[in-house]
């Protein structure tokens, strides 16, 4: 599949309507983490520098086409202005005379953020009146949310069907990394997949294991595997009832040459909490009342190994209870080696999904890897080898005439 990147568009005094992915964590009025406001200033500098009118439409939490004042994306204002070094202004709308009005105010260069897109039931239902309407309000229409492409919605396919549509600049580096990382990567390929449960993972580790060679399983997830080959998991997080799953999945890893590295030793304690006493112990060996909080020094150093050989990497999930040191030990010590290996140009290393973002930036290399993506759920679809919506909506544009 092929796409229109930004240096294909004709910007210059243009009404570029940008869809961005805005949903931040806000505590007390405040956004709580601007990850994905830095993720959207590359696209917004090239359209300012280019003289494109910039108006930003996002979705914020889920109102159910109601708008509810918590979730308004007015909070997000201030911050982004700060981050661009330049004025954002704010429209009480995303369609209708409310938002023209703003629109129509705008000169070259400047940016305006359009009110949240789901306060209108069209959003999600991807009402053709709806995207009608939002597309009235450009000229052209980049899509830089790749963290809401599994979503149909108005925002992410209706309005790329009604105008000329582009991959903004974190769209098309994440479709790039991932391309580069799951359909033609450089062998071998090793995955780390970690969190708590196997089976929201099921689909995904599923299409990992057609093509990797080998798959690290780590997080509260392997206690399950562990359980299915009938060790004791104590205390620990683990879906007994999915010992089946983990036992297909060992197997079906098998039929396809992927080598599976399960924990041969683990960190226990009796409680995830800071400073709690831990120690290291070998399958088997942990009490009734403990918890496997991380992977053990010798599964880490297999790990590490496997860093090593490898020349991709794809990463989803900690390994331990990155939040609470010393449980961080494993999943820091692994993102390191692979960010010092990616440095040497020795690895391509990719990185997404729930909390794997926060997980690396807490052992700071995020920064470091080829790519960390901050989408949740479009992320593990991808993993999973779904076509997303919003991405296929992309690529359609080239079969159209007159575009
Ligand atoms: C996300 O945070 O994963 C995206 O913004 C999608 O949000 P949604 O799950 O509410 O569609």
């Amino acid at each position: 599949m092929t796409f229109r990147t930004l240096d294909q568009a004709q910007l210059a005094a243009k009404r570029a309507l940008v869809r961005v992915d805005f949903n931040v964590p806000v505590k007390d009025g405040e956004v709580a983490d601007d990850a994905r406001l830095r993720c959207a200033l590359p696209t917004i500098n090239a359209l300012r520098r280019a003289g494109a009118k910039t108006i930003l439409i996002s979705h914020f939490g889920r109102p159910k086409g109601k708008p509810i004042a918590s979730m308004s994306l007015r909070p997000v204002t201030a911050p982004l202005a700060k981050l661009l070094g330049a004025p954002v202004a704010f429209a009480e709308d995303c369609v209708g005379p409310t938002a023209k009005t703003a629109v129509d105010a705008m000169k070259p260069g400047e940016v305006l953020l359009l009110e949240n897109l789901r306060f209108h039931p069209g959003e999600e239902a991807n009402d053709p009146n709806f995207a009608r309407a939002l597309a009235a309000n450009g000229d052209l229409y980049i899509d830089d949310a790749f963290s809401a492409a599994h979503r149909a919605h108005a925002s992410t396919v209706g309005v790329a069907r009604l105008l000329p549509a582009f991959a903004g600049e974190d769209m098309r580096r994440e479709l790039q990394a991932l391309r580069a990382a799951l359909d033609h990567p450089a062998h071998p390929v090793l995955g780390i997949v970690g969190g708590s449960k196997v089976s929201t993972k099921l689909d995904m580790l599923h299409n990992l294991i057609l093509k990797l060679d080998r798959l690290a399983i780590g997080g509260g997830m392997a206690n399950t595997f562990l359980f299915s080959q009938g060790w004791p998991v104590g205390a620990s997080i683990c879906e007994k009832d999915m010992a089946d799953a983990a036992r297909d999945i060992m197997a079906f890893a098998d039929k396809h040459n992927c080598e599976l590295l399960l924990p041969v030793d683990v960190v226990v304690a009796e409680r995830a909490a800071p400073g709690a006493k831990a120690r290291v112990c070998a399958l088997g060996r942990l009490d009734d009342g403990e918890r496997i909080l991380d992977a053990g020094p010798e599964t880490l150093q297999r790990l590490i190994a496997a860093i090593d050989e490898a020349k991709t990497l794809i990463w989803n999930g900690p390994l331990g209870v990155f939040e609470v040191p010393p449980f961080d030990k494993a999943t820091v010590a692994a993102a390191r080696r692979a960010a010092e290996r990616v440095k040497a140009g020795k690895l391509v290393a990719v990185a997404g999904g729930g909390d794997t973002d926060a997980a690396l930036r807490a052992a700071g290399v995020a920064g470091d890897f080829t790519f960390v993506s901050t989408a949740g759920g479009a992320f593990l679809q991808w993993m999973e080898g779904k076509t997303l919506p919003g991405v296929a909506a992309l690529d359609n544009q080239l079969e159209r005439k007159g575009r």
